[in-house]
């Protein structure tokens, strides 16, 4: 094998989403992400993990045939701040953007506080608000419980 084809982890994708530079060891929560929308079960996704890169080894993640929703894509920027997500139209990258960290999550994260108001029968959403970028750390606008880093993938609804 050549030097060239050597370097071929995954195949190029024909139409949809590249999401590079993914977190070394995050690609399975990203796929998780993904599979929470329970939206177009049928799309091919492919995963590399550890793959090499300029800056250390990272993570990619191709989903084919779709784009990704806003709600995914916040979910995302809060473990993997870094990922660029690519949009491939017959083969060539059409589009190429950075997630962006909101200023406020609301509905996608679960409070850590069981006396919290979201967490009771009352049919309030979780909202926090984006009080550190990095590392990641989110407050609770009702109970003002802090959320960061790990936390924050585990408790993702
Ligand atoms: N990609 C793909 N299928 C295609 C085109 C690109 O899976 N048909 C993938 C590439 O493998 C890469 C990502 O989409 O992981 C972005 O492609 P490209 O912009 O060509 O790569 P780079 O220039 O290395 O991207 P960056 O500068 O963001 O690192
Ligand atoms: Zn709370």
């Amino acid at each position: 094998m050549d030097k060239e084809n050597r370097k071929i982890k995954i195949s190029p994708i024909r139409n949809g989403t590249v999401i590079d530079h993914i977190r070394k060891g995050q690609a399975l929560k990203v796929v998780k992400i993904l599979g929470i929308m329970k939206q177009d079960t049928d799309s091919v996704v492919s995963i590399a993990m550890n793959v090499d890169s300029s800056s250390g080894k990272k993570d990619i993640v191709k989903v084919e045939g779709r784009e990704l929703l806003r709600e995914e894509l916040d979910k995302i920027s809060l473990i993997s701040p870094e990922v660029t997500v690519n949009i491939i139209d017959d083969y060539v990258v059409k589009a190429k953007h950075r997630v962006k960290l909101p200023g406020t999550i609301k509905g996608i994260v679960r409070c850590r506080n069981t006396t919290c108001i979201t967490n009771q029968k009352e049919p309030v959403e979780p909202e926090f608000l984006v009080i550190h970028e990095k590392p990641v750390s989110i407050k609770c606008i009702y109970c003002e419980r802090e959320t960061k880093g790990e936390e924050i993938s585990e408790n993702l609804r």
